[in-house]
């Protein structure tokens, strides 16, 4: 079964805690937590004292999207507020398997995530130790952006890779997803399909999640 992470990037922040509460109803399980430093992308967006607040809140699972450069300056911080996954950009820093073996080390999941350029072979040597691997279907940095479709030929090459090595990797896609793509890019391969604006800006919340939860956590 594929899980939903909606992004929290898109959400009314003077009523967070009453739309987690909506899709937890929902029988959502993960919250997707974008954070932005305004030079590995150039936006800015939340991070450590909302990322608190929100762990003391719910016990969901906090699934935090790192855009940010040098993120090994940041991993004790970010687990230390709550985070359970970590997600860090191939990018972002060139200590990859020190920062996997530090979140390990904190009790949390390890990712790294590509961007829709990114040779998705440049990871294979650091699947061995992460959990998930976060295939950007936009480029970072925005909400509400078109979904790239070339960013479904990555992920079904790295579900053959998976199938192939025998490999247990969850494999998550983050940018333009929305009713009408999900259900493809989970018969492509995907595990966790995060959504920002599709969950939070169509109009009910309650509604548009039932509708997500119908096409992702049933199938
Ligand atoms: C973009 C973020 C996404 C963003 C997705 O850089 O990583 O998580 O919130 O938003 P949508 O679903 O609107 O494309
Ligand atoms: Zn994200």
């Amino acid at each position: 079964m594929a899980k939903l992470a909606p992004s929290l990037l898109s959400a009314d922040f003077t009523k967070l805690g009453e739309q987690i509460d909506v899709l937890k109803d929902k029988g959502v399980s993960y919250l997707h937590f974008d954070v932005m430093d305004g030079i590995f992308v150039p936006n800015i967006s939340i991070g450590i004292p909302v990322l608190q607040s929100i762990r003391a809140y719910t016990d969901m699972i906090l699934d935090v999207h790192l855009m940010i450069t040098e993120p090994e300056r940041y991993i004790d911080a970010f687990a230390s507020a709550g985070a359970d996954i970590i997600n860090i950009h191939y990018e972002a820093t060139q200590k990859h398997t020190e920062i996997f073996e530090r979140i390990r080390q904190l009790g949390k999941t390890p990712a790294v995530t590509i961007k829709p350029k990114t040779d998705w072979h440049d990871i294979l040597p650091l699947l061995k130790y992460v959990d998930m691997v976060l295939v950007m279907s936009v480029e970072p940095g925005f909400g509400g952006q078109s979904f790239i479709p070339s960013s479904l030929d990555t992920v079904k090459a790295l579900a053959e890779y998976r199938r192939s090595e025998k490999l247990n990797f969850d494999i998550e896609i983050d940018g333009g997803i929305n009713l009408n793509n999900a259900a493809e890019v989970i018969s492509a391969g995907v595990d966790i399909v995060v959504a920002g604006s599709s969950v939070f800006c169509k109009g009910d919340l309650a509604e548009q999640t039932d509708k997500f939860m119908g096409i992702v956590e049933k199938r």
